[in-house]
């Protein structure tokens, strides 16, 4: 029913047409600082069924659901814990999703039966005006198919999703380049990590002290977003040391991921230096497009090379690892 609705051209930046289109009850791809989003009426579970089907993914799978600000979820939510509220004061609007206890207006099929709902106050300046032409909130997954690459550019969602959907939000380049970190209480009242995300551990731990970091994991069905595959390329990839594995089979047909330096042995047009300056924040914003670009080149393998392991790396080496893992989904 593509002709009902005037949305030419295809890609656009149309806040009053996607918000129509969204108060109509269809999916529309939306413009995140972390990620690109595919998002629908969190309310309306039909709506949100189209999320699911679009991105072929199992209804196991929970939704973070996107407010303009913490203060709206109070209708959705039984309480924010004092120790969130300060985190939210500091870090958002941004990369920070937190889990909260849901009350009954909450579809379950958007936390997949559970009693918690991912809550985010996403910055972007284009979907925070369309969060504010609505008045429900945004249910929100990375606008990805199930296991593949998130979206850091409209085109990225046009690529993949671009039959399936009838609008997709233009904001440019997601800034941050991750997903958002998220947080949750554990039955102690500690704060966990429970996904490394586009706000550092560090930043968090300044401001409320430590935390608890979860590891991923094969094994709890009801986090899939914690799976230790995901975000993969189709393109094999494997860490390791970038010198010693691109000296073995064929240079032309070889991929490279590095932190920082360009290799002198394979060409240029199939490497990604993630940051030139060894910029965290530079990295992560070029990770999601520099794995979609090796997965489009025609090559065999991909070689990449983990980054120091603290602020933003810590993320971005989450999604290498989980980018470059075969064996189980
Ligand atoms: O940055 C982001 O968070 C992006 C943008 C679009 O906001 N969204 C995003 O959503 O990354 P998604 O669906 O790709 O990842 C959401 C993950 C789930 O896979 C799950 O691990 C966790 O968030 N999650 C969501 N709701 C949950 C819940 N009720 N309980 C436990 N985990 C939940
Ligand atoms: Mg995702």
């Amino acid at each position: 029913m593509k002709d009902h609705i005037d949305y030419t051209p295809f890609i656009g930046t149309d806040v009053g047409i996607a918000a129509k289109l969204l108060i109509r009850g269809e999916a529309v791809a939306i413009p995140t600082e972390t990620v690109y989003g595919l998002a629908a009426n969190a309310l309306d579970v039909k709506a949100v069924t189209k999320i699911f089907t679009i991105k072929q993914r199992p209804t196991f799978d929970p939704l973070i659901i996107h407010f303009s600000d913490l203060s709206r979820a109070d209708d959705y939510v039984l309480e924010v814990p004092k120790i969130f509220k300060k985190l939210a004061e500091k870090f958002t609007p941004g990369p920070l999703t937190f889990l909260l206890r849901k009350k009954q207006n909450i579809p379950d099929l958007v936390t997949s039966g559970s009693p918690f709902v991912a809550v985010r106050i996403p910055s972007h300046p284009v979907t925070r005006h369309l969060l504010n032409l609505i008045d429900f909130p945004l249910a929100a997954p990375s606008a990805n198919p199930f296991g593949y690459i998130s979206p850091t550019t409209a085109q990225h969602v046009a690529d993949q999703l671009g039959d399936k959907i009838y609008y997709i939000l233009d904001g440019g380049a997601s800034e941050v380049g991750v997903e958002s970190t998220i947080v949750g209480l554990n039955a102690e009242g500690q704060v966990e990590v429970l996904r490394k995300g586009g706000l550092s551990v560090e930043r968090i731990e300044e401001e409320i002290g430590p935390v608890i970091v979860k590891e991923t994991s094969t094994s709890n069905p009801t986090a899939p977003g914690m799976l230790s595959s995901h975000y993969a390329p189709r393109v094999p990839m494997i860490l390791g040391d970038i010198d010693a594995l691109s000296a073995t089979g064929d240079p032309a047909r070889t991929g490279i991921i590095s932190f920082n330096r360009f290799l002198p042995n394979i060409p240029t047009k199939h490497q990604i230096v993630l940051s030139g300056t060894s910029s965290f924040g530079e990295a992560a914003f070029n990770l999601f497009a520099g794995m979609r670009y090796l997965d489009n080149c025609d090559i065999d393998v991909i070689y990449a090379e983990l980054i120091p392991e603290r602020d933003l790396g810590i993320a971005i080496n989450d999604r290498l690892r989980r980018a470059a893992f075969k064996d189980e989904i």
